[in-house]
């Protein structure tokens, strides 16, 4: 669905067979540092620089996509719970909502947006969630979502380019870790969260706290672009909650936004 494969930019058609490379090509030729690694702690190193792969500065979407179909199977070793909490964190905050507004958790129909291997599913489905969708790109990484048993459906998809296929006020509630980052969702993914969410329903999205700093499509953008969809009246503003730990000992930030 996704026009991946017709988007020929690719970092490592530039002569990198892996990422692997391109990392340590910049980490050699000094053209670029890895950016953050500051702070992170010496043992979750490799894993940044894993992460980073798919992260570093001014990669396009395809390599993006591509770099995750390649570290898949890493995926959840490098990721493990405690260096990246995004999907706990993600389905706490959708949990507690829930809990507040006294919904059945088996009722409920839930996108999770740029799912990955299917880790938030692991954890909305420990709080009782049974009716859970998957929206990713990577096929390497929707290959291990559907080993969990988990989910529905599944979209092999991005957001954020194009109108994905799914109808209008589809969904009760998206939720989303990790998918905000350098070639990541756009801005504009939240139009389309909200275009697909039932008026009433909520849009749950944890990030990286610094890329609100320093990846350009949100500095400056991201908070204001929010802003500007309240004042069109598409949504309303539940809470923005800067938490700690949300990965490599870094914050995150949980926004929860009430589709109108
Ligand atoms: C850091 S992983 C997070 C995966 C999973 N949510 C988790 O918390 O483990 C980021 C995921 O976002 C997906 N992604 C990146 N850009 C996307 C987009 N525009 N639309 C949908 N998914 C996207 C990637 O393919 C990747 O699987």
């Amino acid at each position: 669905m996704r026009m991946s494969s017709s988007h020929s930019s690719s970092s490592f058609s530039d002569g990198c067979t892996s990422g692997e490379a391109q990392v340590g090509e910049m980490m050699s030729n000094n053209v670029s540092k890895i950016i953050g690694e500051e702070g992170v702690p010496e043992e979750a190193k490799k894993a940044y620089e894993a992460n980073y792969k798919a992260h570093r500065k001014g990669i396009t979407y395809d390599s993006m996509v591509k770099t995750y179909d390649e570290w898949a199977e890493k995926y959840d070793q490098d990721l493990c719970p405690g260096v990246y909490n995004g999907p706990e964190l993600v389905a706490n905050a959708l949990n507690q909502e829930l809990d507040r507004e006294g919904k059945n958790k088996e009722d409920v129909r839930v996108l999770d947006v740029a799912a990955g291997t299917g880790r938030v599913g692991v954890e909305l489905y420990k709080f009782g969630f049974r009716n859970i969708d998957a929206l990713e790109p990577s096929e390497k990484m929707l290959h291990l979502l559907r080993q969990r048993n988990i989910y529905r459906k599944e979209w092999q998809d991005s957001i954020g380019f194009h109108q994905t296929k799914i109808q209008d006020d589809t969904y009760d509630y998206v939720a989303s870790a990790g998918g905000m980052g350098e070639g990541h969702m756009p801005v504009t993914a939240i139009d389309e969260m909200i275009r697909i969410v039932k008026p009433g329903g909520l849009i749950v999205i944890v990030m990286r706290e610094e890329y609100l700093s320093y990846v350009n499509e949100y500095v400056n953008k991201l908070e204001p672009h929010l802003s500007s969809l309240v004042a069109e009246g598409k949504c309303e503003k539940v809470s923005r909650t800067v938490v700690p730990n949300y990965c490599f000992n870094k914050n995150g930030v949980v926004f929860v936004y009430k589709v109108l």
